[in-house]
């Protein structure tokens, strides 16, 4: 997997039909999805339940590019083994789930995945000025995580903020939350690449009428070019 700053658009599987991922995935991969971004709940971190490391292995062979594992759970080092093992390209901790993130860190990269650290809206950019030279993404939350379909939160002056700490290291930034194509160029321009999207990409669609999911990626890319 090879570093740049292109615009990617990450649907969130958190919109899709959840009776049928694996179809889901393949679906949006072909309407031109450039990552597949899986959002992982416990009830305990975020007030809602999704899936655990299973239905992420299980989902695995129908994504052909990158799998974008998000956790909101807490703790996370004791699964972080499983998400890899599931094939897990990126795996995202939150700052807030743990006192100890650079440990957890170093875990996700002992286990071979890429590192993400996701910082609430509440969380100010420098909590993870120290940890730039251990994570390969930061995700930017632009929503209280735990639920599909929210407004977005204006985060584009800490989008802005990362990306000056991040300089010259390769480092994605990512956004989740209320991505549509009104507020993608906000965060694009301010220096975000991935763009995650739930409602704004599956709104529309189904596995068998799966062009709407095109039309809404292209709308989001069009917007920022
Ligand atoms: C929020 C999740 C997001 C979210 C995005 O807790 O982490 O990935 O589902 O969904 P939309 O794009 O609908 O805000
Ligand atoms: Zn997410």
């Amino acid at each position: 997997m090879s570093f740049d700053r292109s615009l990617k658009i990450a649907p969130s599987i958190l919109s899709a039909d959840f009776a049928n991922f694996g179809a889901e995935c393949e679906a949006i991969e072909a309407q031109g999805a450039d990552w597949v971004h899986v959002d992982v709940m416990d009830g305990h971190f975020v007030p809602n339940i999704t899936f655990g490391p299973t239905t992420c292995a299980a989902i695995r062979p129908h994504i052909k590019g990158v799998m974008d594992v998000h956790l909101m759970i807490a703790p996370v080092d004791p699964y972080i083994e499983a998400f890899a093992q599931a094939g897990a390209d990126f795996i995202t901790a939150h700052v807030e789930a743990g006192p100890h993130i650079h440990r957890t860190l170093q875990a996700i990269r002992g286990a071979g995945a890429k590192a993400g650290v996701a910082l609430n809206p509440g969380t100010p950019a420098s909590a993870v000025a120290e940890l730039m030279d251990m994570v390969d993404l930061v995700c930017v939350m632009t929503v209280n995580p735990g639920f599909g379909g929210q407004k977005f939160i204006d985060m584009t002056a800490k989008v802005a903020e990362l990306r000056a700490m991040i300089g010259d290291r390769d480092v994605h930034i990512e956004i989740d939350g209320g991505v549509t194509p009104d507020t993608a160029p906000l965060v694009r321009n301010a220096g975000a690449d991935v763009l995650v999207a739930g409602s704004a990409v599956f709104k529309g669609g189904s596995v068998s009428n799966p062009a709407p999911y095109g039309d809404n990626i292209r709308a989001i890319r069009n917007a920022c070019a």
